[in-house]
């Protein structure tokens, strides 16, 4: 008899963002008009790049040199730019040897957590996004390990349910923190960054920030960097263009390491992602190229404060929608682009229900809500998919043990972001009255 193919990790692999889109599909086939809320994808949600970053681009695609292979960590010259970027902003120094470029930071996260020893875990925040808590949980053989984002305190850390985890789990290598945070849209305060910095010395772990969004702020926040506040603890930063530039297709990103010569075992572990680099030979060169030319040019940062800005209106534009819902948790945010709204405990149950007129697509939908032991954020999904042609994610996928979903806040266009933001508002007033 063959021996079983599967690992016991795979089972941990899951990815609702993407998940959600199936069942979508099945209803766009039946004629349901979707409005794509599930995705963290500014281009998908019709954000056009300004001229001059498509001409930065397209006149590489015209360079000879741009179709070859790159160096396995990536182009010097770009990996000298972001060090020096990192180095400007004051904290901790590195040089371009401590820069290691990925195929989008989906990568990276994969690579990060591959080659920890299986009993080494990174614990992460709760509700958790999916390709950290998936990756790190494959790795271990285990459920993931979280510490919660408390939705009843701005979504900010619990640092005590933190530092008590820590405590007594001495499997526990790593802090991962996701800053500005995807699925809640919170940004850290300094004085919890440095609680957490203060944790990782007190029982010598490692910190790994994952930092995609960490220029993009709002509402008056801002996002204080691990490379400012990390002091002597090793660390990794998490960067990339996906939702910065927003490029997502170029599949680019990198990570930035921290103290390296202050820990051994932790720079043996940063030789390990780059020569699992190496053996791939190098990550996509096209976007590197493109890198300094663009957060180089003066015209990004004016570019980036106003789509921050625009991303900010779009919030309070959904708060005055649905902050008045009593039976809602509702936070305003303050950076990324994403808003994690949670039901009160209680106020959801196996009998609810939204008028929906189709009725192949309500025989579709009561099928899916039919499910043994579905999850009561999940029923809601799929009841406002049908009804109102709306998809999101439920909170109850992103490892948490809260009812509620994620939207996005990336609709561009304000008609289609208020009629949008009223179904929700409307099919959730619906559901519960029901
Ligand atoms: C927090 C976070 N990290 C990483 C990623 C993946 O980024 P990339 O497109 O570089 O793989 C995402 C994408 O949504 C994200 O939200």
């Amino acid at each position: 008899m063959r021996q079983r193919l599967l690992s016991e990790g795979a089972n941990e692999l899951s990815y609702e963002i993407r998940e959600i889109v199936k069942k979508a599909d099945y209803l766009k086939k039946l004629g349901v008009d979707i409005s794509w809320e599930n995705i963290g994808d500014p281009i998908q949600k019709n954000h056009k790049l300004p001229q001059w970053i498509k001409d930065v681009v397209s006149d590489l695609v015209k360079q000879d040199d741009a179709y070859s292979y790159c160096p396995s960590k990536g182009m010097l010259e770009t990996r000298k730019f972001l060090a020096a970027q990192t180095n400007a902003g004051g904290g901790v120094k590195i040089t371009p040897d401590d820069i290691c470029f990925f195929n989008g930071l989906g990568d990276a996260i994969s690579k990060a957590y591959q080659f920890l020893r299986d009993t080494s875990r990174v614990i992460g925040p709760s509700p958790a996004y999916s390709t950290h808590s998936s990756a790190e949980a494959a790795h271990a053989n285990h459920e993931p390990l979280t510490y919660n984002l408390d939705p009843a305190n701005h979504w900010y850390p619990d640092l005590d349910d933190l530092y008590n985890k820590i405590k007594y789990n001495p499997n526990i290598v790593g802090i991962l923190i996701i800053n500005p945070d995807n699925p809640t849209g919170m940004v850290y305060p300094l004085v919890m960054l440095q609680r957490i910095v203060a944790m990782a010395k007190e029982f010598k772990l490692f910190l790994i920030a994952d930092e995609i969004y960490i220029n993009i702020t709002y509402n008056g926040a801002r996002a204080y960097a691990l490379a400012e506040i990390i002091d002597d603890v090793p660390g990794i930063s998490m960067k990339g263009i996906s939702k910065e530039l927003p490029w997502p297709g170029a599949r680019c990103g990198w990570m930035e390491y921290y103290n390296r010569d202050k820990d051994e075992d932790f720079d043996r572990f940063c030789q390990a992602l780059d020569n699992a680099k190496m053996i791939e030979v190098c990550s996509t060169k096209l976007p590197q190229l493109a890198i300094p030319k663009i957060f180089g040019d003066p015209r990004f940062k004016a570019y980036r404060d106003q789509t921050n800005q625009d991303i900010g209106k779009r919030s309070k534009i959904i708060a005055d929608i649905l902050h008045t819902v009593p039976q809602l948790t509702f936070n305003e945010t303050f950076g990324a682009f994403y808003n994690t709204i949670i039901f009160r405990e209680g106020t959801l149950n196996h009998n609810q229900k939204m008028k929906i007129r189709d009725p192949q697509v309500k025989t579709l939908v009561e099928g899916w809500v039919s499910q043994q032991n579905i999850a009561l954020d999940k029923r809601f999904v799929y009841y406002l998919l049908g009804a109102k042609g709306v998809c999101v994610v439920p909170i109850s996928s992103f490892c948490s043990a809260l009812q509620g979903f994620r939207v996005t806040l990336l609709e561009e266009n304000e008609e289609t972001l208020v009629r949008t933001f009223t179904s929700i508002r409307d099919g959730i007033l619906e559901y519960l009255n029901s």
